[in-house]
């Protein structure tokens, strides 16, 4: 094997063969399992999407139904569960909640043969059953509330909404929130999704892959970023300090929220469709302050940064759809957890379908033969 050269942030080495998505970065162009996401977006729904990801190919009318029944059934959580996250301080990140109870799961559930497809599938419902559920009773728990019971009645994103929020959600609302989850439910090999192909490799069990895509997905490069992009649009205030904000940016080669992306050099296609979904909020509940912000931002920024292929990404106009939704800021990343767990279960079932455990090389820049010196002759 000949040695490759050093790319860091392993900008264009491919790590795996995927059949899951496809980007191309040029054209604007994403796919699930060879389905545009504008095409998704608009006629599937996320738990169709997720059984797409992760099982191959489109449900029958038979199979989404066991599907989705498997899901509603698997919603709730046990209270050993419950009763953990009220030991959790109220001040702490919605994500780390996540995370621990994510890997907390692995606790409950014994770990079988991953060649056991029993075994997958149970791992598969419980995760993007119970995800959500996590997220909305710690929401409610911090504040020293009760967690709302999911109902079986509502489907999936409603559901959400409804025990987030603890009343009936609007049925526009629940669609738009829906498409958000289809949005964000895979990507390639991001981040998280390579944090969560490494950890599979080991052949651990899927709460611990969860856990750790988690844990990589909660930093401000990557899904934290929806949330710093609206303590930014905070920040700048109004529309005539858009100007300014970023010529100071550009000068100090500070980093944007929002914009910019290691495969997109064009606008994310799905921060074109969510900049509609906000659209079609705006019209029902009221226009965003923030969001005339946010234009004059994405259009000084083109005329700026565009000429390096800097565009709005996924992260630019979720944050405004949510905020519509009566979401608090920090659930933000959280709630693109809850979509790509789709993803990371999907890439986890490719990469344990035909391992070999990750374990790439470094070139060391450091001494040899170096002495050790007795601490006490240490200065
Ligand atoms: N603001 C200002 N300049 C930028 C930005 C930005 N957000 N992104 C890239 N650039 C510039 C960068 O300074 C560099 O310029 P130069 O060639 O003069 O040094 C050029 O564009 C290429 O950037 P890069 O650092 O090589 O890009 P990367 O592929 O290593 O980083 C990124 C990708 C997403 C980490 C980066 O664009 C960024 O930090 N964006 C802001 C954070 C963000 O919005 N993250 C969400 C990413 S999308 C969803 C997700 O993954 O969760």
């Amino acid at each position: 094997m000949t040695a490759c050269e050093y790319r860091p942030g392993l900008e264009g080495i491919p790590a795996t063969q995927s059949s899951i998505s496809y980007v191309d970065g040029h054209q604007g162009i994403l796919e699930y399992r060879g389905i545009r996401i504008d095409e998704l977006a608009q006629k599937s729904t996320f738990l169709e999407t997720a059984y797409l990801l992760i099982w191959g190919g489109l449900p029958s009318k038979q199979e989404l139904n066991d599907f989705q029944h498997e899901i509603r059934y698997h919603r709730r959580l046990k209270y050993r569960i419950r009763d953990m996250m009220k030991c959790f301080p109220e001040s702490g990140h919605p994500m780390d909640a996540l995370q621990s109870c994510a890997a907390a799961l692995g606790l409950f559930y014994s770990k079988r043969a991953l060649d056991d497809p029993t075994y997958i599938q149970d791992a598969v419902v419980r995760l993007l059953a119970k995800i959500p559920t996590m997220v909305a009773a710690f929401k409610l728990m911090r504040k020293g509330n009760d967690p709302v019971q999911p109902r079986d009645d509502l489907d999936y994103a409603a559901n959400f909404l409804y025990m987030l929020n603890e009343r009936e959600p609007d049925m526009l609302a629940a669609r738009i929130f829906d498409i958000c989850l289809t949005l964000h439910a895979e990507h390639t090999i991001n981040a998280s999704t390579f944090s969560a192909m490494v950890t599979a490799s080991t052949l651990t069990d899927p709460y611990a892959v969860v856990a750790s895509a988690v844990g990589t997905l909660a930093g401000p490069l990557h899904g934290g970023a929806n949330e710093e992009v609206i303590a930014m649009l905070e920040e700048i205030g109004s529309v005539e300090n858009v100007r300014p904000y970023v010529e100071d940016c550009v000068q100090r080669k500070a980093r944007i929220m929002g914009f910019g992306h290691r495969v997109y050099k064009v606008k994310d296609p799905r921060a074109q469709i969510l900049q509609g979904l906000a659209e079609q909020l705006f019209a029902k509940f009221g226009r965003d302050a923030y969001y005339d912000i946010a234009l004059e931002l994405e259009e000084v920024i083109n005329e700026k940064l565009g000429h390096k292929g800097v565009y709005p990404n996924v992260d630019f106009y979720s944050g405004l759809v949510y905020r519509k939704l009566g979401i608090p800021t920090d659930l933000f990343t959280p709630i693109f957890a809850i979509a790509r767990v789709a993803g990371w279960l999907a890439h986890w079932k490719e990469q344990i379908g035909e391992n070999r455990i990750f374990r790439p090389t470094q070139i060391y820049q450091g001494p040899h033969e170096q002495p050790y010196i007795p601490v006490s002759e240490r200065p």
